[in-house]
């Protein structure tokens, strides 16, 4: 099952009924992989793991335990949304780990962006294992790898998030219910599993999460202004009827400040920057031309809403020569 391939002649799944085909099928292969043993999955609530936890909760139930860690650099309301789907919905057996401290205290007063995505990489093995030797008799581990990860991984642009980071004691077997679908199959069966729709159409999120929209040493207060105007923006493009339509957007909040007025009185105070994309494969990407009147909103409700920022910029910049994400 580890190295299973996607049949040449697989027909794209493409609607409700085929991810249903899909999915009778691979409960009954789950099932008898998995017999009356326990699985471990890192649950970050993102759409591939979200639905191999739906897809494992369907074919095993309670001997699934998911581990969702809290590593402080969620968007606003996700872990809520993991706990209530999963825990409350779905009556699964999940472990959530605030460990939102331990990750920003090792993050202090670091800098360089490739360190700050090492720290957070590594923290969050650290996290993981810790939880996972709490637990006794695990067998597999359900992973949400995905055919493009395959091909990529194959074709050396991307060096596989495989348990490859683990101790050899928790090299368990690995259970991947979707790893011959490309994305939006694995959506369709999300969607056929009865995940929200909110779940279910996700935008990209990288793993070091808002860590990588506070440019710099991150600080709590900037960190919270990112995370404040990034749901205020999700709020916003939701109700102009953008969000199903860009690709990926968001917003950063660099550790630079500029003056402003307000209430009569001067300010010092961070700016926003908006970033809204297209793109098909992430490797270049255009802008969205934003509606002045959206714009316009948008800036009121951050400068209003969002503590310690005075100003609201947009990224009108493509990739190249310009990537999506700041570092
Ligand atoms: P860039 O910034 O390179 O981003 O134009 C291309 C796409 O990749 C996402 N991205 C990441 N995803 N870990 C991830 O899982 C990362 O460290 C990371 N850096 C960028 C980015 O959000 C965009 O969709």
């Amino acid at each position: 099952m580890a190295l299973e391939s996607r049949p040449e002649n697989m027909k794209r799944i493409d609607s409700l009924e085929l991810a249903q085909a899909y999915i009778d099928e691979r409960l009954a292969m789950l099932r008898e992989q998995i017999g009356d043993k326990k699985v471990l999955l890192a649950l970050s609530g993102g759409v591939d793991s979200s639905v191999v936890a739906a897809m494992l909760i369907r074919a095993v139930g309670r001997q699934l335990t998911c581990v969702h860690v809290n590593h402080g650099l969620l968007r606003k309301g996700e872990p809520e949304q993991v706990i209530r789907v999963f825990r409350e919905e779905m009556d699964a057996n999940l472990i959530y780990v605030d460990a939102a401290d331990r990750f920003l205290d090792k993050l202090a007063g670091v800098t360089d962006p490739e360190r700050k995505r090492k720290i957070i990489g590594k923290e969050f093995i650290d996290v993981f294992v810790e939880e996972a030797r709490k637990l006794d008799g695990i067998s597999f581990l359900g992973q949400g790898t995905i055919w493009p990860d395959i091909l990529e991984s194959e074709a050396g642009i991307k060096a596989h998030h495989n348990a490859g980071g683990l101790p050899e004691d928790l090299r368990f077997e690995l259970v991947e219910p979707v790893r011959i679908l490309f994305k939006d199959e694995v959506r369709m069966v999300g969607r056929a599993l009865g995940l929200p729709e909110s779940m279910v159409e996700r935008q990209p999120f990288p793993g070091p999460g808002l860590g990588v929209r506070c440019p710099g040493a991150i600080t709590r207060d900037r960190l919270e202004a990112v995370r404040e105007s990034d749901a205020i923006l999700r709020e916003e493009f939701a109700a102009a009827g953008l969000a199903g339509k860009v690709w990926q957007y968001f917003t950063v909040v660099p550790d630079f400040k500029s003056t402003g007025i307000r209430d009569g009185r001067r300010t010092f105070e961070w700016f926003v920057i908006i970033r809204a994309v297209n793109t098909v494969d992430a490797m270049s990407a255009t802008v969205e031309e934003i509606p002045f009147a959206l714009m316009q909103r948008l800036v009121q409700r951050i400068t209003s809403e969002v503590r310690g920022v005075n100003r609201v910029l947009y990224d009108f910049t493509p990739k190249p020569c310009a990537t999506i994400e700041y570092e």
